[in-house]
């Protein structure tokens, strides 16, 4: 058995997942993926879980842009805890995650965003960091609070930014950047206590 079981939330092409599922499959995380959702029907990362044969699941969001649908995220808690799921693990999921689902997974629920934090939360923030003119930026994966990017850091990847760089180039670089730390946090999760 593996030893933590991580429930993914995405809303788009599902790089980050993917990562963390490459990591597993090569041995090198002990980690094994319960259940993908998605408020996106058509997004990538539905598409990539069901071709590693996971579990994945489009959830019709509700009325709201920007969080689920109370009695959407009651069901997504629900899900979750069914699963058996350990941490659940952002990635790339567009909506707030509010209670319910936030106080059944108190810090156990995982976020990875495209800067150094407390710098830059919100959209787009490598194009934030280039327009800022900052000589370096990054990623970071923290814990989920109620608020938007403002949840403790677990840790962090520098990417210098180049004078040549275009949002384009310096997102591609972070992406890689990302794809190195989420699982590298997850490793550390799924470490036995002491070792
Ligand atoms: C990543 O850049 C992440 O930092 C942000 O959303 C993007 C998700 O990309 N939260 P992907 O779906 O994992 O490719």
């Amino acid at each position: 058995m593996a030893a933590i079981r991580l429930g993914v939330l995405g809303s788009g092409t599902g790089s980050n997942f993917q990562a963390i599922a490459a990591a597993i499959a090569a041995g090198t995380l002990d980690a094994e993926i319960a259940l993908v959702l998605s408020d996106v029907a058509t997004a990538g990362i539905l598409t990539h879980a069901r071709s590693l044969g996971l579990p994945a699941e489009h959830v019709a969001p509700g009325a709201f842009r920007s969080k689920f649908a109370p009695a959407v995220e009651e069901a997504v808690a629900r899900t979750l805890m069914e699963a058996g799921v350990d941490y659940v693990v952002l990635a790339g999921f567009m909506r707030m995650v509010k209670a319910p689902l936030l106080t059944a997974f108190p810090r156990r629920i995982l976020n990875i965003h495209p800067s150094l934090l407390p710098a830059f939360p919100g959209l787009e923030a490598w194009r934030q960091a280039l327009e800022a003119g900052a000589a370096e930026t990054g990623c970071t994966v923290h814990f989920v609070d109620a608020g938007m990017d403002t949840g403790a850091v677990i840790d962090q990847r520098r990417v210098p930014v180049r004078p040549d760089d275009t949002p384009e180039t310096l997102h591609a670089r972070i992406q890689a950047a990302e794809h190195e730390l989420y699982p590298a946090v997850l490793r550390e999760l799924a470490r036995p206590a002491g070792n």
